[in-house]
C-alpha cells in the first residue's frame, strides 16, 4: 500500500516489505520522507489540490459540496485544526469562509509550501505548526473542529492515541472529520490497472507497509486498520460516528493518482471519510 506516487530518487533501491514499525520509527520516516518529497508532491498534485480548494480525496469530493464539517455558512469564526495539512490548501479554503484555521504537519518542507502559496497570492499567512499529530501541542478544548485529508492518520503507528489527542483538543460537540485510504484497498495490489482489481493480500493483516534501505532503516511507513478497528479507536476515544462516506468515482474524472484510477474507482472504494463528533 502506498499513498506516494513519486519515486524517491535518493532511495531508489529501497525494498517494500510488510513488517512491524513502532511509533518513533514511523514518525521519523514520515518526517524525513515528506521533507525530501514535498517539492515533488506539490509539483505533481498541486494543480489538482488547488491553492485554496478543500478536497477530501483523489475522487475529488469537495467540502464545498459535501459539507461534512457542517454547513459552510456556519464555519465563520470557528477555530479549526487541520492535521497533516501539507501546503494547507484545505485551511486556505476554510479561511476564505471566515474560519480560523491552524495547519499542522510533521514536515517542515510541506509547511514551507504553505508559506510559498501565501506569498505568491499575497494573502494573509495561514498559521502553521510543525508537530507530530500523536502529540498535539495545544491546550485542551482549543478547537471547534478538526479535519484531515489523508494527513497523518495513515502514517501513525498509534492512531488510538492520535484519536484521543484530537478528542482532547476539541471542544464538546466539535466534529472530527478525516479521510484515509479505504481499508479494503489493503487487500489489493496498489496498481491503477486491471492487476489492481485482484485481491492478493489479507484485509485482516495489520502488518505495516514499510519501505526500507539495505540496513533495514525505514524510509516510508503506512499503517493499516480495518473499518472495525477505526470505529473502535474512535468510540474508545469518546467520539460518536455520524457518517462513513465512501466517495464514488465521478464519471467526469479521468485523472489517476497512484493506485486511484477510473477503472478501480468503478469497482472498489478508494477512500473512507469518517465523520465524527466529540461527546
Ligand atoms: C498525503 S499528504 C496529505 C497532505 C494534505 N492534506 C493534502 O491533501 O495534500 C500526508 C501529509 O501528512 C503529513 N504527516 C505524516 N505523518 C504525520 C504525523 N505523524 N503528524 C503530522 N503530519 C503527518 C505529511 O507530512 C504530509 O504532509
Amino acid at each position: 500500500m502506498t499513498l506516494h506516487t513519486t519515486p524517491d530518487d535518493e532511495l531508489d533501491d529501497d525494498l517494500a516489505v510488510r513488517r512491524p514499525a513502532a511509533a518513533g520509527e514511523s514518525s521519523r520516516a514520515s518526517r524525513q520522507w515528506w521533507d525530501r518529497n514535498a517539492d515533488e508532491y506539490q509539483d505533481e498534485h498541486g494543480a489538482f489540490l488547488g491553492d485554496d480548494r478543500f478536497t477530501w480525496c483523489p475522487e475529488g469530493l469537495d467540502e464545498a459540496d459535501a459539507q461534512l464539517l457542517g454547513p459552510t455558512a456556519a464555519l465563520r469564526g470557528l477555530a479549526v485544526l487541520e492535521i497533516g495539512a501539507g501546503a494547507a490548501q484545505c485551511s486556505r479554503w476554510l479561511a476564505g469562509r471566515g474560519a480560523r484555521p491552524v495547519a499542522l504537519d510533521i514536515s517542515h518542507r510541506q509547511l514551507q509550501h504553505s508559506r510559498r502559496i501565501d506569498e505568491q497570492r499575497g494573502t494573509a499567512r495561514i498559521p502553521v505548526v510543525q508537530a507530530d499529530a500523536a502529540v498535539l501541542p495545544f491546550a485542551d478544548a482549543s478547537f471547534d473542529l478538526a479535519c484531515s485529508a489523508y494527513g497523518a492518520v495513515p502514517f501513525s503507528a498509534d492512531t488510538a492515541k492520535l484519536m484521543r489527542e484530537v478528542h482532547r483538543v476539541l471542544r464538546p460537540g466539535g466534529r472530527w472529520v478525516f479521510s484515509v485510504t479505504h481499508p479494503i484497498r489493503w487487500a489489493f495490489s496498489d496498481e491503477p490497472g486491471i492487476e489492481g482489481l485482484t485481491a492478493s493480500a489479507s484485509y485482516f493483516d495489520r502488518t505495516p507497509y514499510v519501505e526500507q534501505d539495505v540496513t533495514g532503516r525505514a524510509s516510508y511507513v503506512e499503517h493499516h486498520r480495518t473499518l472495525g478497528d477505526r470505529v473502535r479507536e474512535l468510540v474508545g476515544a469518546g467520539f460518536t460516528l455520524l457518517d462513513l462516506v465512501e466517495p464514488e468515482w465521478p464519471a467526469r474524472l479521468t485523472s489517476t493518482w497512484g493506485g486511484w484510477s477510473p477503472l478501480r474507482g468503478r469497482h472498489i472504494p478508494g477512500t473512507a471519510i469518517f465523520v465524527t463528533q466529540r461527546g
